[in-house]
């Protein structure tokens, strides 16, 4: 019943009866400490965590996983233990209370796309962990092998990471190394599953053979490879980069549903669709003629083309199929 605080920080420090040390004030309250609470019948209630937006949370995680990553790449062993502690807690704390237009805010490109990537693609796949049903473990197994899935990119020149401007084909073939690299990277990390590890090799493969580094088709994917691709197709669209501002939000989705048909999952990725359509449903849009409103109801049976509230009165976008969801905009504004 204290997993909804999982990825909170404590405003003061919480002992044990006995006057031991739980946690001290700003420590992460990962799945230890709530079954210690838990345990020792420590009463816990809102008054003693500090709420944390999704966006900060997104902000605490990649800077978790900065130094991770920048950990492996000095050598050191894959620390899945500290993932599962200091990363994943985060990660499950905005999945448990998503705000999607927080959600896409805290990800977009700051100096460090690398790393808000990792993220990004970690809460996407824990949210359809989540809606898929995984159990427990198979969802903490997948996360972490989420905020890894790039792992590869370690040995990637910087130069290449962050180029403006599209890829010659040299670059691109350096680039795409990056999924064998990670790979290999992983391979020591004896606290990984093989599923997992498969993960950084084949979230670039694509069902139709069209993908990489060795062409394979949907059938030979692995479960977890699947959701990954989907979650970072989704978030590399909904992203400014270097070379690119971000996509209007209707284009994203859009995209993804083209993708569902030959290159993605099919089932994973209409499932993500609706549900980051229902996500969106109480936020504020802007309109691709300038109005702003309120998603208030999402067609079944046009995902992409809800209901919205505008100051004078509802606009069906399935009937108006030439108006579209340009973005998403601070509650509050309009
Ligand atoms: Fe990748």
């Amino acid at each position: 019943m204290y997993n909804k605080y999982i990825g909170r920080t404590a405003k003061h420090d919480i002992f044990t009866k006995h006057g031991i040390l739980i946690i001290s004030a700003n420590g992460i309250l990962n799945h230890n400490h709530i079954s210690i609470l838990q345990k020792h019948q420590i009463p816990l209630g809102e008054m003693d965590v500090i709420p944390l937006s999704n966006e900060k949370l997104i902000s605490r995680a990649a800077t978790e996983i900065f130094d991770i990553f920048t950990r492996i790449k000095a050598g050191e062993q894959i620390p899945v233990q500290d993932i599962e502690n200091e990363v994943l807690p985060s990660v499950s704390a905005v999945t448990e209370n998503p705000d999607l237009q927080q959600i896409l805010a805290g990800l977009q490109s700051k100096d460090d796309y690398t790393y808000r990537h990792n993220i990004g693609v970690a809460v996407f796949s824990n949210m359809i962990g989540k809606w898929t049903n995984l159990s427990e473990r198979d969802l903490s197994e997948l996360t972490v092998a989420a905020t890894l899935h790039d792992i590869g990119k370690i040995h990637i020149p910087i130069e290449i990471l962050n180029k403006p401007g599209r890829f010659n084909d040299e670059e691109f073939q350096q680039m795409k190394q990056h999924a064998l690299l990670g790979y290999q990277i992983l391979q020591n990390a004896k606290e990984l599953s093989d599923r997992a590890k498969l993960v950084a090799l084949q979230h670039h493969e694509r069902f139709d053979g069209s993908g990489y580094p060795y062409g394979i088709t949907g059938d030979q994917m692995e479960h977890f490879s699947k959701i990954v691709a989907v979650a970072d197709i989704f978030h590399a669209l909904s992203t400014n980069r270097v070379y690119r501002q971000s996509m209007p939000f209707y284009k994203i989705i859009d995209i993804m549903q083209e993708e569902a048909f030959g290159k993605l999952d099919n089932s994973i990725t209409m499932l993500f669709i609706r549900r980051i359509m229902e996500m969106a449903v109480g936020s504020q849009v802007r309109l691709t003629d300038g109005r702003t409103g309120k998603v208030v109801m999402i067609n079944n049976m046009a995902v992409a083309h809800p209901l919205i509230e505008l100051a004078d009165g509802y606009l069906d976008l399935s009937k108006n199929k030439d108006v579209r969801i340009e973005s998403l905009v601070n509650k509050g504004l309009t």
